[in-house]
């Protein structure tokens, strides 16, 4: 989705800054980029539909290259086609503002008919043009009081919004911004002062940050920022001191982040779960959560989109069996808009790797409406899910730059484990000496899942793609908590190579989409050593029966033998194995993608964070 930076500095030129940060920004998903400057006479644009290199591209005439003071910003269309004039910044007031906006304003075609009649000339389709006029208007009437000018152009928008404006004030230029929404960060760094939509912008900068909350307005000069809340209070907001390290978020040596990313899932796992594990006292320790917290939840609301749904999915199967507790698993942006009844004593549980996710947010702020507590499973220290939450429990995979989920659903599914094991524990429901059990398989899973990632593993995968890369469509099947991993391998396959794939319960296969079922189908098996392993064989069977070729993954030898194709994973506790079984689907779509020549880590039409709905 769109991404803003902005940076302010002492006579020292920001150009380069700006592009950088913008260059960070780029795997959140855009189709244009801009940049305004102030030179201390005027301020100068420059924009450009595609990728940041057509910008770049327009920066050589050097125009903008002394300026220090400007804004950038990446745009994902939603209102107006990607195009060189629909992108930000827009200009406004004959010149005397630049003004970069994310999030959607929602009475814009009012607004517009309003400043259209008052003999504005509009030149994008954007409804965030519209909100930069509406603040030139304000400007007009109050030149000397820019912050007031912001705030009474505000008041008249109906919407969410990150918003940043680069203008002349009596005392030089400065960056005015404002939050209702959409996430934004300013940080004071050693030589100027910045903003971004996205701490990865800032951290080059400073490890020190500051999240503006829903309502607040900030002024940004070269010696650093002034807060105000939605009254108008000047405010002080504590930093944050962010743990990641910029560098993490550089692909280095390896050909696609999402590469990478999935090799980095053993440390991932390790850093997440092993520092929380009490083997000992067969217990988990997760602060925030401890037995009084826990023992009055009756029943858990499970609230996400897309792979962290999925990861939601294998925590219900883990939670019910191990806690004894029921739990309901809804699509944030179902939930939200239903008319929900949640029982008393519910505790809502939110998985998101960015914890911006609109729905996701969306959904939990009416489960706190409806009396739910809230708990956080999330990527992002400082994220919006987290300050809104009761409890959150941090995954630690770091940085994820591929639009495509992989370390951070490991990382989540985990967390969703360690959290089931502690609720059992504190409701009385699991043993220590199961507890203990479970803990010594995710100690044992970091080599298990390095085994699936060696060189020669991977060959062999890229094998297996290139022999499936042609199928008419793949049809992932999995049952119990390997279910979810069925719809999380489909997942992504869909996003990444294109190519129709759907994730079903294998139960379910005969009451439908047995029928899809020739010659030229993929059926993925996701399979374990458990109870259901019967029954999953006789899916493979009904499956071969009807001419389907059989990818079987997983740690059953006895369906292997029936598959024309196979994947074996090593042998964990079944509650354990969806942690596993996930990376070579991870693998299989990454294969399929780059034998199809699809741009894997900025997949067509999709965003890494979806902040608007
Ligand atoms: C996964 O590969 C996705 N691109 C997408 O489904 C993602 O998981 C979803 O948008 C939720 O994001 P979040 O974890 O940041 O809330």
């Amino acid at each position: 989705m769109c991404g803003i930076v902005g940076a302010i500095r002492q006579g020292e030129p920001v150009l380069s800054a700006l592009v950088e940060g913008l260059r960070v920004l780029e795997y959140r998903g855009y189709d244009s980029a801009g940049i305004a400057v102030h030179t201390g006479q005027e301020i100068l644009v420059r924009k450009k539909q595609g990728r940041l290199a057509n910008l770049e591209g327009i920066l050589e005439d050097g125009a903008l290259a002394g300026a220090s003071a400007g804004i950038g910003h990446t745009r994902w269309a939603t209102h107006g086609a990607p195009s060189d004039l629909n992108a930000h910044p827009h200009m406004a007031g004959g010149g005397a503002l630049a003004m970069v906006h994310n999030g959607i304003i929602e009475n814009h075609q009012s607004l517009r008919q309003e400043l259209a009649a008052k003999g504005i000339k509009f030149v994008s389709q954007t409804d965030s043009e519209v909100l930069g006029h509406l603040i030139a208007e304000e400007l007009t009437a109050a030149p000397d009081e820019p912050l007031a000018a912001l705030r009474a152009a505000l008041a008249r928008v109906e919407g969410y919004y990150a918003v940043a404006l680069l203008l002349d004030t009596d005392t030089g230029p400065a960056i005015l911004c404002a939050r209702q929404g959409p996430p934004l960060v300013v940080a004071q760094g050693p030589g100027g002062t910045y903003l971004g939509s996205d701490l990865l912008a800032l951290l080059p900068h400073s490890s020190d940050v500051v999240f503006l909350e829903d309502g607040d307005m900030g002024i940004l000069t070269a010696g650093g920022y002034a807060l105000f809340d939605a009254a108008g209070n000047s405010v002080e907001r504590v930093p944050e001191a962010i743990d990641w390290d910029p560098k993490e978020a550089n692909k280095g040596p390896w050909p696609h982040h999402m590469l990478k990313e999935i090799h980095e899932q053993p440390d991932v796992l390790a850093r997440t779960v092993f520092d929380r594990m009490d083997e000992e006292a067969g217990d988990v320790i997760l602060p925030g959560l401890e037995d009084d917290a826990l023992r009055q939840v009756e029943r858990i609301q499970v609230v996400a989109c897309g792979t962290a749904l999925h990861a939601g999915l294998v925590t219900r199967y883990a939670i019910e069996e191990l806690a004894r507790v029921p739990v309901d698993v809804d699509f944030a942006s179902e939930f939200r808009y239903r008319g929900p009844v949640l029982a008393k004593n519910t505790l809502a549980l939110a998985l998101t790797q960015s914890g911006e996710t609109a729905d996701t947010l969306a959904a939990t702020r009416l489960c706190q409406k409806l009396g739910a507590r809230v708990l956080a499973i999330c990527n992002v220290q400082g994220a919006s899910q987290v300050r809104e939450a009761d409890a959150a429990i941090l995954t630690h995979a770091g940085p994820e730059i591929g639009v495509a989920s992989t370390k951070a659903f490991t990382a989540q599914v985990a967390a969703g484990i360690l959290f089931a094991i502690r609720l059992g524990r504190a409701k009385g429901n699991l043993s220590v000496e199961r507890a203990r059990e479970l803990l010594q398989g995710m100690r044992g899973l970091r080599s298990q899942m390095e085994q699936l990632l060696t060189q020669s593993k991977c060959e062999e995968m890229r094998s297996v793609a290139r022999r499936h890369a042609a199928a008419k469509g793949f049809l992932f099947i999995g049952r119990g908590i390997n279910y979810p991993i069925a719809l999380e391998g489909a997942l992504k396959l869909k996003e990444i190579s294109y190519v129709h794939a759907e994730g079903y319960a294998a139960g379910e296969m005969k009451h439908g989409p047995i029928a899809l079922i020739d010659p030229g189908m993929t059926i993925v098996c996701v399979n374990a050593q458990s109870p259901l392993a019967d029954k999953m064989r006789s899916n493979v069977e009904q499956v071969q029966a009807r001419g389907g070729v059989v990818l079987s993954v997983g740690s059953d030898q006895a369906t292997h033998d029936l598959a024309r194709d196979v994947c074996p994973v090593p042998t964990a506790l079944e509650i354990l194995s969806p942690l596993l079984n996930v990376i070579p689907l991870q693998l299989f779509s990454y294969y399929i993608a780059e034998q199809r020549g699809c741009d894997i880590d900025k997949p067509r039409n999709l965003a890494k964070s979806v902040t608007v709905e």
